[in-house]
């Protein structure tokens, strides 16, 4: 579409009130102008539409409507990634202060990206997320969609990887031909499942070859996003992995005052008895994850909802912490006796 024509969709959805689609013109219309280099022009275009402060639309997890057609797996027709604009603020994201600066100077390298051309230097691009399940991999990728307004585009594995291997590769083709086109925040979650060491002699030739495409494509990767990969078992993947990354992220379990902050933060929507000692609860709850201590909160508030009482008890607290601990202890002697 040319310029004329956009402006002119940008009036009509404006008229027919679809914010959906007069934010995803919006979008191509500053696309549009940072394909043609006005990118001062693109930017207060972007700062316009974006800026929370002013009148921006701001979207809360809403799918976001796309104008180039999302990439499918042609043999199922799935589609191999999910677009959406997430909502959240920083502070919702509890982790310590290390990986706090950590994640802030990537921000702040993105947003000063100009500046840092100028001298011939590239922001940090490309970042391995790895630690242990529930530790705010995912949610971190959400975090920053968030705070730089820009769409989280998520690669989803299990559709990349086709059952016609040679169709894997050319999935992963799709996907970086798409990325490359716009300005996104890029999450390829759990992608240890092509990530594996390569010199696994239980790996299929075929596989080791899209490690390889998926690693050339990392490096020659040039647009204008942010990628962010995933992993659980960052020990499953071989050093040459870890060098292609500008920064690595380790989350580790939460220790005792990370813990207490994730309470508090999980237990906030509902009012609290004055005798609840969240000491005994800490100590119990020593090697679980921020996710597993949100579901212990959250299954605490619910008994005392339930129960119509209108406070949480340290009573619930306890009954929810030892229901956990409980189906973990089976989790863990399941897993064991397989
Ligand atoms: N560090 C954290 N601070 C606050 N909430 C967290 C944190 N880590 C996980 N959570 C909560 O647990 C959920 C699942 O975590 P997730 O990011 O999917 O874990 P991972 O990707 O590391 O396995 C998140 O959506 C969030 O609600
Ligand atoms: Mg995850």
């Amino acid at each position: 579409m040319n310029a004329n024509e956009l402006i002119k969709q940008l009036l009509l959805s404006f008229n027919s009130n679809d914010k959906e689609a007069f934010f995803s013109v919006a979008r191509e219309y500053i696309e549009r102008e940072k394909r043609m280099k006005h990118t001062q022009v693109a930017k207060e275009l972007e700062k316009a539409l974006f800026d929370r402060n002013g009148n921006g639309i701001s979207f809360s997890e809403r799918r976001f409507k796309n104008t180039l057609p999302i990439p499918r797996d042609s043999e199922k027709g799935f589609p191999l990634l999910e677009i959406k604009q997430y909502e959240d603020s920083f502070e919702n994201l509890i982790i310590n202060d290390n990986l706090k600066n950590q994640l802030d100077q990537i921000i702040k390298e993105f947003k000063d990206s100009d500046i840092l051309a100028t001298y011939n230097l590239c922001y940090k691009k490309k970042i391995l997320l790895c630690g242990k399940p529930g530790t705010g991999k995912t949610y971190t990728a959400h975090i920053v969609s968030s705070l730089l307004n820009i769409p989280l585009v998520s690669i989803r594995f299990d559709s990349i990887i086709s059952s016609y291997l040679g169709e894997t590769a050319s999935n992963l083709r799709k996907v970086f031909d798409y990325i490359e086109q716009g300005t996104w925040i890029v999450l390829f979650d759990e992608f240890d499942i092509i990530g594996k060491n390569r010199d696994d002699i239980h790996e299929h030739g075929e596989i080791k070859r899209v490690v390889n495409n998926f690693l050339q494509m990392l490096d020659n990767f040039n647009g204008a996003s942010i990628l962010f990969a995933a992993t659980n078992h960052q020990y499953l993947l071989d050093p040459a992995i870890w060098r292609r990354f500008d920064d690595v992220l380790f989350y580790d379990l939460p220790d005792d005052e990370t813990r207490s902050k994730l309470f508090e933060r999980y237990l906030k929507p509902l009012k609290r008895d004055q005798n609840i000692n969240l000491k005994d609860i800490l100590e119990k709850s020593d090697q679980l994850s921020p996710a597993d201590i949100k579901m212990i909160a959250e299954e605490a508030m619910k008994l005392s909802i339930i129960d119509s009482r209108n406070s949480l008890t340290q009573k619930d607290l306890i009954i929810a912490l030892e229901k956990f601990l409980k189906r973990e202890k089976l989790r863990i002697s399941t897993k064991e006796a397989e």
